[in-house]
């Protein structure tokens, strides 16, 4: 799917669903950024999916990558307005496969209200695992929460807030992500007790809070993993 352009659809620009070996090349999709569920582009139960070169700009997830999603290549995207390059939400539904080996490269995320997010329910209907994930050179402007892993998503209080998680999230490494967020709360690991992310990464990440004095932080629960290069207020592993 090469040079088009999307604009202002009433739902999901474009759904890409049990499919193989598809490439989303030069497209701009396009809808206000107060119009609801216009997610730019959702994966869901495929396989070897490259998004490159691409500008998304709508109401909702510029990119979703949802259950039974593997081998997705994301990059040279440019995202906003938006709510991120999102992975889930993971455990709505009963039976939902495993998301497995998302590299998300080269990216710059323009006022969004999310970055680089990995979401899956509280008290989830099933347990697909979400593993291997490279989120690598992606720049932020301005975003709201530029990193975050929650395993306790729960929209509108759908949820029995158990506290707890069935969905494992592991090997998530965030490497070379700089710019400016637009809370102080740049890096958000939410895990649960009962089942601790694993094998987080963050190299490299340097995110400037645009206020006053630049200061930002992370807020981290149940997460293990390994800091490198990033200064002492943001490296919570
Ligand atoms: C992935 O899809 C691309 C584009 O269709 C194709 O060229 C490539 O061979 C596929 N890779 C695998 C491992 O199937
Ligand atoms: C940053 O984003 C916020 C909320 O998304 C917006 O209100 C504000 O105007 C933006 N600031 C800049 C400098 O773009
Ligand atoms: C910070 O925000 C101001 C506007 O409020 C903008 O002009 C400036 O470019 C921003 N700086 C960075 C580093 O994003
Ligand atoms: C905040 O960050 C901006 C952009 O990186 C820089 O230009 C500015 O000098 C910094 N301000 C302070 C007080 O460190």
């Amino acid at each position: 799917i090469r040079g088009i352009t999307l604009l202002n659809s009433k739902f999901f620009h474009m759904n890409i669903y049990s499919s193989e070996n598809v490439v989303v090349d030069k497209v701009t999709i396009k809808a206000p950024g107060d119009s609801p569920n216009t997610d730019g582009i959702h994966i869901g139960d495929s396989t070897n999916v490259t998004i490159s070169g691409t500008t998304i700009g709508t109401g909702d997830d510029c990119i979703s990558i949802g259950p039974g999603s593997k081998a997705i290549r994301v990059h040279g995207v440019r995202c906003g307005p938006g709510h991120g390059i999102s992975v889930g939400s993971l455990g709505r539904y009963k039976d939902e496969k495993d998301v497995e080996d998302v590299k998300v490269t080269d990216c710059t995320l323009v006022g969004t209200s999310n970055g680089l997010r990995i979401k899956s329910y509280e008290d989830s209907k099933s347990s697909p695992k979400a593993s291997k994930f490279l989120y690598e050179g992606v720049t932020m402007d301005n975003v709201s929460y530029p990193i975050i892993i929650d395993q306790k998503y729960c929209p509108n209080n759908i949820c029995v807030k158990s506290g707890a998680s069935k969905v494992a999230v592991s090997d998530v490494v965030f490497k070379n992500i700089h710019g400016t967020s637009n809370t102080p709360e740049a890096i958000t690991l939410n895990c649960a007790n009962n089942l601790p992310c694993q094998g987080v990464q963050l190299v490299n990440v340097d995110i400037k809070y645009n206020r006053s004095n630049n200061k930002t932080m992370s807020v981290c629960r149940n997460a293990a993993g390994k800091s490198i290069g990033v200064a002492k207020e943001l490296a919570c592993l």
